[in-house]
């Protein structure tokens, strides 16, 4: 049995019977019947078993080594291989670019959390997008999705070809069975699912909420380190991608596309899950991101919250990213002469935050688990006028900041809200009030 343990606690932080492949981008390789990959060729003349060899290219053929991404599959059946062509099918709650339903505003903004439903609702059918930017089809930008669901997708699987998939549950763990092998996730956690692999997600202990970070730039990646040297915040090692595992199921199955911004559907008569091994560097994976070795001051200041980055997607200006995946886990506060939660701050960028555990150092209440706030392009904002009032008038001995695990999806484009996140229930109308109690400050000459 394979067991992670939590570095903190040293209490078992999932159990599971699944295998996983370490490190992160490798050239994986993994066959749930032996001898299916033929030694030095991809694409033999007969594949043993019978079996169909198709390549999923992550990358264009020509993109350079450093950054090219493919795997090939030993499969039941072709994916070409289906009956009836994809129809559509209604997008619910789902949205994509171009964002424009709603006037985006400057004001803060801020979330209360989602209600799971209690109506029969999967993971694809839960989708709650939330807002976003760029060009889906011109492969730029981003969009950031709830998702709620309180059953398991049946004999219906999932592939995205607009974005690449972060998945960072909040509430709730997932079992995401993928053409590549079996992921479990548990909040704490995140899965990357590559652009258009597909996928089911089924829900071992019910009801499931969570956030989503659908990437149309390009793929996520390990940040550079510069000084930090060659270890520290999110290590290759700890990532972890399936190992092979198939279904040879006959039964009729839905695939599910979502396509240009739509959701599109088709029947196929056996499951799509059928692939017996595979090879390459194109691969699902999870994160624990209790694992993130966290960085900060040992000094004085409260230093830039680039340092909590856990992946980044790079844009194709040198520096600026797509959209970041920055991780606040529990650390301790030692710095010195210094304000020591988040300063007050307006950033070209622009700052969506969600809560999965516990609570945030710069926001003594109303940011809640499952909750989320929205500080968009030089949209001001920073601690709130409790926090701020505690942080000013501090002992500053070392503290734990402990039992909260809160994220950011940073990126460098207005993030348009959709209209269902402007008139939703759950919108905090007084938001902005929290910074309402910071005084007009006379200074004596
Ligand atoms: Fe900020």
């Amino acid at each position: 049995m394979a067991t992670t343990l939590d570095p903190a606690s040293t209490s078992p932080v999932i159990k599971s019977d699944l295998k996983y492949q370490a490190g992160f981008g490798n050239h994986f390789v993994s066959e749930a019947r032996p001898g299916v990959l033929v030694e030095g060729q991809n694409s033999p003349q007969k594949v043993p078993y019978g079996l169909y060899a198709e390549q999923l290219s992550g990358t264009s053929f020509t993109m350079p080594r450093a950054e090219n991404r493919r795997t090939w599959v030993y499969r039941l059946r072709p994916s070409a291989a289906h009956n009836r062509p994809f129809k559509r099918i209604g997008n619910r709650l789902l949205r994509s670019t171009p964002f424009d339903e709603a006037d985006a505003p400057p004001t803060q903004l801020r979330w209360n959390p989602f209600p799971i439903p209690t109506e029969p609702t999967d993971f694809v059918e839960g989708l709650i997008t939330m807002g976003g930017n760029g060009d889906a089809s011109l492969q730029t930008g981003m969009a950031v999705h709830i998702y709620t669901a309180n059953k398991s997708m049946s004999r219906k699987v999932f592939y995205n070809a607009d974005g690449e998939m972060m998945i960072v549950p909040q509430h709730g763990s997932l079992r995401l069975a993928t053409e590549l092998g079996i992921l479990e996730v548990a909040p704490q956690q995140i899965a990357v699912i590559p652009r258009g692999l597909r996928f089911r997600v089924e829900l071992p202990e019910g009801a499931v909420r969570g956030y989503i970070c659908e990437n149309y730039g390009a793929m996520f990646r390990l940040p550079e380190l510069g000084p930090i040297g060659a270890n520290g915040l999110a290590n290759p090692r700890d990532f972890s991608t399936p190992v092979a595992a198939f279904e040879d199921d006959r039964q009729p199955y839905q695939i599910i596309a979502k396509f240009a911004g739509n959701l599109w559907a088709l029947e196929t008569l056996a499951s799509p899950l059928d692939v017996v091994a595979w090879h390459g560097n194109l691969a699902p994976y999870k994160y624990d991101l209790r694992h993130f070795m966290a960085i900060g001051s040992i000094s004085f200041d409260h230093p830039d919250p680039s340092i909590f980055t856990v992946l980044t997607s790079p844009s194709e200006t040198h520096g600026v990213a797509n959209v970041d995946f920055v991780v606040f886990p529990p650390r301790w506060l030692v710095a010195e002469h210094t304000f020591r939660p988040p300063w007050f701050h307006r950033n070209a960028m622009t700052e969506f935050m969600g809560l999965i555990h516990g609570v945030y150092d710069a926001k003594a209440e109303g940011f809640l688990p499952g909750g989320a706030s929205l500080h968009n392009s030089w949209s001001a904002h920073g601690p709130d006028a409790a926090t701020y009032e505690r942080a000013t008038n501090a002992n500053l001995v070392p503290q734990k900041v402990d039992d909260t695990m809160a994220f950011m999806f940073e990126t460098r484009y207005i993030l348009r809200p959709t209209r269902f996140a402007l008139e939703s229930g759950e919108l905090q109308h007084d938001y902005y009030e929290c910074w309402q109690g910071l005084d007009q400050r006379s200074p004596s000459i």
